[in-house]
């Protein structure tokens, strides 16, 4: 447990109905007179972006749309998104979407300058500073990427997945209206939403666990837990959906309290080289590294259950118990929401092993997080575990 500990939150955050309509009292406030509004096609086309649209609209701002952003963006095609902005320029900016539109938009932020760009910050993200601020509106639950200060990019030299880390890429505003997250189509419900469930426990059991963090973890694995499934499988579950929106965020908060580990470093490459979906990759390996890490986590696994299990059927005693019952419903929602549980399909071979292995090993800024220490044989026996 670490005993010095901070967290740094964006500005404002509204939440709860029709809280888009917010947007109309932030830009007059802000004397807003253009707004880069940053999405994706498949949103753009869904309808789902004429809500902020219509706000910006309310309140007498220009505003352009910047929608090329594919998912999982490399650092290349996010600079090529910056550059047109650069050329055309705002005063605020708007993003509505998933963690790749987020992720794009904070980097957007802290570049309109000509001293650096995205590629310069993957070696020093320290040199980010804010240019322009951003009000981020989520439209997966989640990457939690509307609260944190990290923004993620593919490297396809590297066939890794990097994170830029820089407070300044904290949002001024966050809105989160369930709206955006009520059509979100099954399979990608189910996957973002077990990467909200990732974070909450990887960052209840990391070795940068401190008081801030285990409250939001803690919080967001109890919401998670008991309203992931109705949430993917109802369409009209609104209240389970608002849950996971507002889980989702309070994850995002624990990474930036204290950190993710093993399941996330691990799928990195999986992202990077094979370009699984970020929730896929880290849904394959989420039970496996929690066994993995159960020898020294168990007392964690166990409070887990103490604060997450409703259930007054399933009576558990032991702290060993009480551990293995969270890994049976890890185990136990991943296959009732059909996400694959190995690398089967996605054309992992043995003998990519060896190069999954080293790049899973450079990611030492989360697996240092680990409570159990990860060598380059324990990484091994994980992939071969889901293969
Ligand atoms: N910054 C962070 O803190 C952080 C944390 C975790 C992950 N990430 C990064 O976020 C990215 C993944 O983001 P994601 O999982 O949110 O997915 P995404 O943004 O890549 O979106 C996936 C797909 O879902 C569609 N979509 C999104 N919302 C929708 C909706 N409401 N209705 C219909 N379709 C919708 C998108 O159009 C896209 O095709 C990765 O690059 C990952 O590394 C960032
Ligand atoms: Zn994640």
């Amino acid at each position: 447990m670490q005993t010095v500990y901070n967290v740094k939150l964006p500005h404002a955050v509204y939440g709860g109905e029709n809280s888009i309509d917010n947007i109309t009292t932030i830009l007059k406030d802000h004397q807003v007179k253009r707004v880069a509004m940053f999405t994706d096609k498949g949103i753009h086309d869904s309808g789902l972006f004429d809500l902020p649209e219509a706000a910006v609209k309310a309140a007498g701002a220009d505003y352009y749309v910047l929608d090329e952003i594919p998912p999982e963006p490399s650092y290349i095609a996010v600079q090529n998104i910056v550059d047109h902005f650069k050329a055309i320029g705002a005063d605020m900016i708007i993003a509505c979407g998933g963690g790749s539109v987020l992720d794009a938009a904070k980097l957007a932020s802290v570049l309109v300058t000509d001293e650096y760009g995205v590629k310069e910050l993957l070696d020093e993200p320290g040199r980010a500073k804010k240019c322009v601020p951003t009000i981020l509106i989520p439209t997966t639950a989640g990457t939690g990427a509307e609260v944190t200060p990290n923004a993620i990019v593919a490297v396809p030299e590297k066939e890794l997945k990097v994170g830029i880390i820089n407070e300044n890429m904290i949002a001024n505003y966050v809105i989160l209206d369930a709206r955006m997250i009520k059509n979100l189509p099954r399979p990608i419900a189910a996957a973002t939403g077990v990467d909200a469930l990732a974070h909450a426990i990887e960052c209840y059991t990391s070795k940068k666990a401190n008081p801030f963090s285990d409250t939001f973890a803690m919080e967001a694995l109890d919401l998670i837990l008991n309203n992931i499934i109705p949430a993917c499988d109802d369409p009209e579950a609104m209240e389970a959906k608002n849950k996971m929106q507002i889980a989702a965020f309070y994850a995002g908060i624990a990474i930036t309290a204290s950190g993710t580990t093993a399941v996330h470093a691990l799928s990195y490459p999986l992202g990077g080289k094979y370009h699984i979906a970020h929730g896929v990759s880290n849904a394959i390996l989420l039970a496996p590294v929690m066994r993995f890490n159960a020898p020294v986590c168990q007392e964690r696994f166990a409070q887990a259950y103490d604060r997450c299990c409703h259930d007054t059927d399933t009576i558990c005693q032991t702290t060993n118990e009480k551990a293995e019952w969270l890994i049976e419903q890890l185990e136990r929602i991943v296959r009732h929401l059909e996400i694959p549980t190995s690398l089967k399909e996605f054309g992992v071979q043995p003998e990519d092993l060896d190069g999954l292995v080293e790049a899973g090993m450079q990611v030492q800024r989360l697996l240092v997080n680990n409570m159990r220490l990860v060598t380059a044989e324990d990484a091994r026996n994980l992939y071969l575990e889901i293969l």
